[in-house]
């Protein structure tokens, strides 16, 4: 029983973040929302945020492969009770949701914004800019902000990055400032989508209370029982109530996809200016312990994703880092079947399953 509760929604904890002082401001949160959702902070005017991940969908958007300003190379994933995660992205290249939402605003397949024009964009509209001086106590009219060129910024092309080159260290400081206060706005909104409690919930809470639950059929039963033994090893890596461990691991999906997974990141998010041990973090060094002891073995970690949560998973295909498999049905087939396929060094166990046990593992999937 104790196992079940510790899947149940009822045990999930607030977010936490040491590097975000804003995370449960009311203020920051409605800001964040309104930003989440405005196309404005974009560079066709057509992209927010909300494009990519819908909110009566689970806040994703059912394709393959993500469509900003162009096609991008990974599946959106659902924001479900991502305030929970240590890690974002698959490859887990952010260490911070507000860390996280600068990723997007600058990607030039997805709002293709930079930095400077942000800061114009904010400054621009009369409701953000008086918002943003309640919230963080700082004017948008500082005297090092005045007259920034339109377009500059360190991720852009070779104008826009020699643009942001010539402007002053105060200024580069000043602006990466207000871009991470944006992003503190974004994550205080994106850390409180939470999912509701679904059939598997009621079920625990059924069973904890009268010792006796009939919510759950007798397929979705065996298929709860496979899902936590050994047999199949699910909740060796999809525990807790997001049912992911928050961890990466090699499942056979990555390296022949050439996508590499975590171990092309770590670099990156050591040297990464917003990260928890960044100048921009409201978090002390000794709160940063995820970052700094992470591991940083590139061979282990090839081809390695996090474990995505698989709470609403009924309404979240395509599945996997890249949305190769439209059903169920693939994944399950994926997991039995890769046993055959040594080479690729999973961290899988040898899982064997008959495809009724792979029937009830889907139908009790479907609960969550
Ligand atoms: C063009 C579609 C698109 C837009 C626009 C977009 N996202 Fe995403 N989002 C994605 C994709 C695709 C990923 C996964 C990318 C990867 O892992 O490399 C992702 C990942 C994320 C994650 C990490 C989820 C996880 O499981 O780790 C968060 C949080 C997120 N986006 C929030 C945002 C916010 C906030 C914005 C706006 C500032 C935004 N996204 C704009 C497509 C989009
Ligand atoms: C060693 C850890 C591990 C084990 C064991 C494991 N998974 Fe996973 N699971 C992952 C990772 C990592 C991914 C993402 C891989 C990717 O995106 O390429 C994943 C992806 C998934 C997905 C797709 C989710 C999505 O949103 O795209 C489902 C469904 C799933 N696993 C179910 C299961 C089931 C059922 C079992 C038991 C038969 C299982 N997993 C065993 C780590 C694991």
């Amino acid at each position: 029983m104790s196992l079940l509760k510790s899947l149940s929604l009822s045990a999930l904890k607030e977010p936490v973040d040491p590097s975000n002082q804003y995370l449960n401001n009311p203020n920051a949160i409605k800001f964040g929302e309104a930003l989440f959702n405005d196309p404005s902070l974009s560079s066709t005017k057509t992209v927010s945020c909300a494009s990519c991940h819908i909110g009566a969908n689970a806040f994703m958007d059912s394709r393959t492969l993500a469509l900003g300003k162009q096609q991008g190379i990974r599946n959106t994933p659902s924001l479900l009770n991502i305030g929970q995660q240590h890690w974002f992205f698959w490859d887990g290249r952010k260490d911070s949701l507000w860390s996280q939402a600068l990723a997007p605003i600058e990607n030039p397949k997805e709002h293709n914004l930079t930095r400077t024009e942000l800061v114009h964009l904010i400054k621009a509209n009369k409701r953000y800019k008086k918002q943003y001086k309640e919230i963080f106590g700082l004017s948008l009219e500082n005297k090092a902000l005045l007259k920034l060129p339109q377009r500059a910024g360190p991720n852009g092309n070779i104008k826009v990055l020699k643009k942001w080159k010539k402007l002053s260290t105060e200024q580069r400081k000043g602006i990466n400032r207000i871009f991470s206060n944006i992003g503190k706005a974004i994550a205080s909104y994106v850390a409180t989508i939470k999912s509701q409690p679904s059939r598997f919930d009621q079920y625990v809470q059924e069973l904890a209370t009268t010792g006796d639950s009939r919510v759950l059929n007798d397929s979705e039963k065996r298929g709860l029982k496979l899902f936590l033994s050994q047999k199949s090893g699910c909740i060796n890596c999809h525990n807790t109530p997001v049912f992911s461990n928050k961890e990466f691991h090699n499942i056979g999906t990555g390296i022949k996809a050439k996508d590499n997974g975590r171990s092309e990141v770590i670099t990156e998010l050591i040297h990464d200016p917003f990260n928890c041990l960044g100048d921009y973090s409201d978090a002390m060094p000794s709160q940063c312990l995820e970052l700094k002891y992470m591991n940083k073995d590139k061979h282990a970690l090839s081809g390695a994703f996090r474990t995505p949560s698989l709470k609403g998973i009924s309404k979240t295909a395509p599945y996997m880092h890249d949305g190769r498999y439209k059903t169920l049905q693939d994944v399950l087939k994926h997991y039995s079947e890769i046993k055959d396929k040594k080479s690729l060094e999973t961290d899988l166990p040898v899982i064997n399953l008959s495809t009724q046990e792979q029937r009830d593992i889907i139908h009790f999937l479907l609960t969550l």
